[in-house]
């Protein structure tokens, strides 16, 4: 695996590849790497025939009162789980964005409820840096997991109505041995709250096998369970529009956040006949 710091270096590599008609692969990250990210590149490098993995922690994606700094990191053992997965490129650009950058990628819709409403610049941030990436990058394919469930369905709009020419595929969401979705963020988590942070997906799973057709009964179920300082949403949703769905009757998805202490945790679950 060779690693790559320059994007120029990323650039000149990856148009070459083009030229040659390589299938490239691609799975960005901001590293911190646990096997929620090792299996999504293990998916991945049986989908291509060149595998790059990108590591950069994103300053567009976070608010001033969100503590970029704070972000974990672990770059020599991130290094070596990408080697082990199977990633040829392992991408750790130290300036991704020109000083005179100018650029944003806005998503309408999609990007301004449920994590949007949150965090209102979150989306830009998140998709002009994958824009930049994939065009840095050129891959043919790329994955985003699916427990950042609107992240996913953002993306796949994004490169849609951009025409990309990239094929966004899900990778899916990993939980740990207790159930807890994995993400970087579980690591702030004090053994009181990570044991309380288990009512998030238990009221998931519930509001997926209840029996009900309704979704406002499924919802009222799920909010009931689960024991946080701060549900911010739970809803039953279009999985490509992201509407809030009265009746479940077709493949939708249950999303979720909530805050355990200061840890805001994403959670969701697919619903509904298959
Ligand atoms: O999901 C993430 O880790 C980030 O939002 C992404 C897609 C790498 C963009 O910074």
């Amino acid at each position: 695996m060779d690693i790559i710091h320059s994007v120029d270096t990323m650039h000149a590599l990856a148009l070459g590849w083009r030229a040659r008609g390589k299938k490239v692969g691609f799975v960005p990250t901001m590293g911190y790497l646990h096997r929620g990210h090792t299996t999504l590149i293990e998916l991945m490098r049986r989908r291509c025939e060149i595998l790059v993995v990108s590591i950069y922690v994103n300053p567009l994606q976070f608010a001033p009162t969100e503590d970029l700094t704070r972000y974990p990191r672990d770059p020599e053992g991130d290094a070596r789980k990408c080697e082990a997965a199977g990633a040829d490129i392992l991408f750790m650009p130290e300036n991704l964005y020109p000083p005179d950058f100018r650029t944003t990628v806005n998503i309408a819709h999609l990007t301004t409820r449920w994590e949007g409403a949150a965090r209102p610049t979150h989306f830009q941030g998140v998709a002009t840096v994958v824009c930049r990436l994939f065009g840095l990058v050129q891959p043919t394919v790329a994955m985003f997991g699916e427990k950042d469930f609107q992240q996913f369905t953002v993306l796949k709009s994004m490169a849609r109505d951009l025409a990309m020419g990239i094929e966004i595929v899900p990778g899916p969401l990993v939980r740990d041995h207790d159930g807890l979705a994995l993400s970087s963020r579980n690591v702030y988590l004090s053994p009181e709250q990570r044991q309380r942070a288990l009512s998030l997906h238990r009221a998931l799973f519930a509001m997926r096998d209840s029996p009900s057709r309704s979704g406002a009964e499924r919802v009222a179920l799920g909010r009931g369970m689960v024991d946080c300082d701060e549900l911010d949403y739970l809803q039953i949703v279009d999985p490509d529009t992201l509407d809030p769905v009265e009746v479940v009757d077709r493949p939708l998805r249950a999303i979720a956040t909530a805050r355990f202490g200061r840890t805001r945790l994403l959670d969701n679950v697919a619903l509904g006949p298959a």
